[in-house]
Order: C-alpha cells, then sequence, then structure tokens
C-alpha cells in the first residue's frame, strides 16, 4: 500500500516523518513481494515495509535518532501525542506503521519492538492489558510471558482465542496494550505516557469495532474509563467505552500473586461472555 497525501500529512502531524528515501525503498520492498502476494496481504506487507524501513534507519541514525551507541542516552526527538483527528485518517496497516514509528514519548528510546496487538481483524473480544514487559518487548507481541499463558488459559475457558485467523468472531480475541512500547524495568506507565499512546488504543476501537472490550487492570481502566477508582469497585457491572460493551477485571499479573481473585476474574469472563451475546442478539453481524 502506498500512503495516499491525506495519510502522509497525517503521519507527518504526528511527528512520524516519511522520509523520501524511506518511502521509497518500502515501495520498492513491496513490489518486490508483490511478484508473489496479492490483495490485503500486501497491503498490510507495505506499511510493515515503511516502518520497518524507518525503524532501521532510525536504529542506524541516518533519519536524526540515535544510533546503538547512544540509543539511551540521547532520546529521539519528541513529537507532540498524536491528535486524535489525524489517527482518523489511518486503516490498520496505516494504524499499524504509526505505531511502530512512534517517538511520541520517551520509550522509542529503549524499545526493542513496539507492541501493536494480536489477533483476528474480526475479532468481536478486544482485550486490554496494560504496557508490554521484557518478553513482549523482544517479542513484539502482547502477553507471552507468564501473565499471558494465564489469560490464554482464562480465555480458553471460555472458548476464546488469539488466534490470527477467519475463525468465529466471538471466539475472536484481538489483544492489546494501553501503552505499545515497554517501560524500561517495567515500571508504571507515567500519565504522559498514557496520554500519548491513548489515542492509538482508541483508533484500534474503531477501527476492530469489538462487541466487547475486557479492562484488564487499572491502568487498562484509568485509560478507558478514565477512573482511578479500585478494580474491586468497578468489576461486576457493564460499563461503556467509546458506546461499546466494557468490562473490568483483574491483570492476569495480579492474579498470579492473588490466585484467590481467580475466582472473580471468571466471574468477570463470564459477564462479557453474556454482555457479548447479548450484544450480537441485539444487533446481529
Ligand atoms: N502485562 C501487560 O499488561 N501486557 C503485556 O503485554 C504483558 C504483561
Amino acid at each position: 500500500m502506498a500512503w495516499d497525501e491525506r495519510q502522509r500529512r497525517m503521519l507527518e502531524a504526528m511527528g512520524i516523518r516519511l522520509w523520501a528515501p524511506a518511502v521509497r525503498e518500502a515501495r520498492e520492498e513491496v513490489e518486490d513481494r508483490e511478484e508473489v502476494e496479492e490483495g490485503e496481504a500486501v497491503e498490510a506487507a507495505s506499511a510493515e515495509a515503511a516502518a520497518e524501513t524507518l525503524r532501521r534507519q532510525a536504529r542506524v541514525g541516518s533519519v536524526g535518532s540515535p544510533g546503538p551507541a547512544s540509543k539511551v542516552a540521547a532520546a529521539p526527538p519528541r513529537a507532540e501525542a498524536a491528535p486524535p483527528a489525524a489517527l482518523d485518517a489511518l486503516d490498520w496497516p496505516a494504524l499499524r506503521a504509526a505505531v511502530a514509528a512512534c517517538t511520541g514519548c520517551g520509550l522509542c528510546a529503549t524499545r526493542t519492538n513496539t507492541v501493536f496487538g494480536v489477533g483476528a481483524a474480526g475479532a468481536q473480544w478486544m482485550v486490554v492489558g496494560e504496557a508490554p514487559g521484557e518478553q513482549e518487548d523482544r517479542a513484539g507481541e502482547p502477553f507471552v510471558g507468564k501473565a499471558g499463558q494465564l489469560l490464554d488459559r482464562m480465555l480458553r475457558a471460555i472458548d476464546v482465542e488469539r488466534a490470527d485467523d477467519d475463525g468465529e468472531p466471538g471466539r475472536r480475541a484481538f489483544i492489546c496494550n494501553v501503552l505499545k512500547c515497554r517501560p524500561p524495568g517495567n515500571r508504571n506507565p507515567t500519565p504522559d505516557e498514557v496520554r500519548r499512546c491513548e489515542p492509538f488504543l482508541r483508533r484500534q476501537v474503531a477501527l476492530l469495532q469489538p462487541r466487547i472490550v475486557l479492562a484488564l487492570g487499572r491502568f487498562a481502566v484509568q485509560a478507558l474509563l478514565g477512573s482511578d477508582e479500585p478494580i474491586g469497585r468497578l468489576r461486576g457491572r457493564v460499563h461503556r467505552y467509546e458506546g461499546r460493551p466494557l468490562v473490568v477485571s483483574y491483570h492476569p499479573a495480579y492474579l498470579l500473586r492473588n490466585p484467590a481473585d481467580k475466582a472473580r476474574a471468571w466471574d468477570d469472563l463470564c459477564l462479557a461472555r453474556e454482555t457479548l451475546a447479548a450484544a450480537v442478539a441485539d444487533a446481529p453481524p
């Protein structure tokens, strides 16, 4: 996919500069692939290729970002938080590329990979955690560590998977985080990082249009509901986010430390499943 003029302007407005050589190189990579791939797969690849080219250039310092030697000492120039209106123009591949190229906060200086999210584009479930940890940063995929394994088991218990395929939408989850980059040392996200990254999440919701959102832990709740209330006070009922039903539950990392609350988490999953079933019955896809 080549970004059209409007999308290019939006990306640049967000502080994501599209240097002509990077774009040209990305296009050439895509053209090579077009010989063997067609349709949407190429669209996704082109956005990814553009992002990868930008990332590669950032790593070697050819676009003004620090090279590996200066990575920690000098953070790349900050962009302002992406204005939500700018993101509104982006489709899924362009949004993924925008996340991959983001320098909106200092976390870009220490990340290995951005973590956009994983799952089927048609998933009816959207599961939102806090931020990538060390393993997620390395893998570029959310929830791959111990907490992720627990999450997968919990979802499987209600017959839901993160599989990236065309399976039954009601049994597919898209899993992502509030922050797309790892806070060093797994520290908590700062309010500024949440504020800058939240528009990406909002756009993900707008594009995915999940029928149920499951917010795990206090940072997901703060970002999605703007509430500082403890999870224990917010769980057990259905909230709304951008008009979509949202259920609050404990973060799986918390559940690893507090297994006694797993029974409550199970109740939350059941509530989410019932809420989804009711939403689909009211308005079939
Ligand atoms: N914790 C999270 O909130 N997200 C991850 O991706 C991993 C651990």
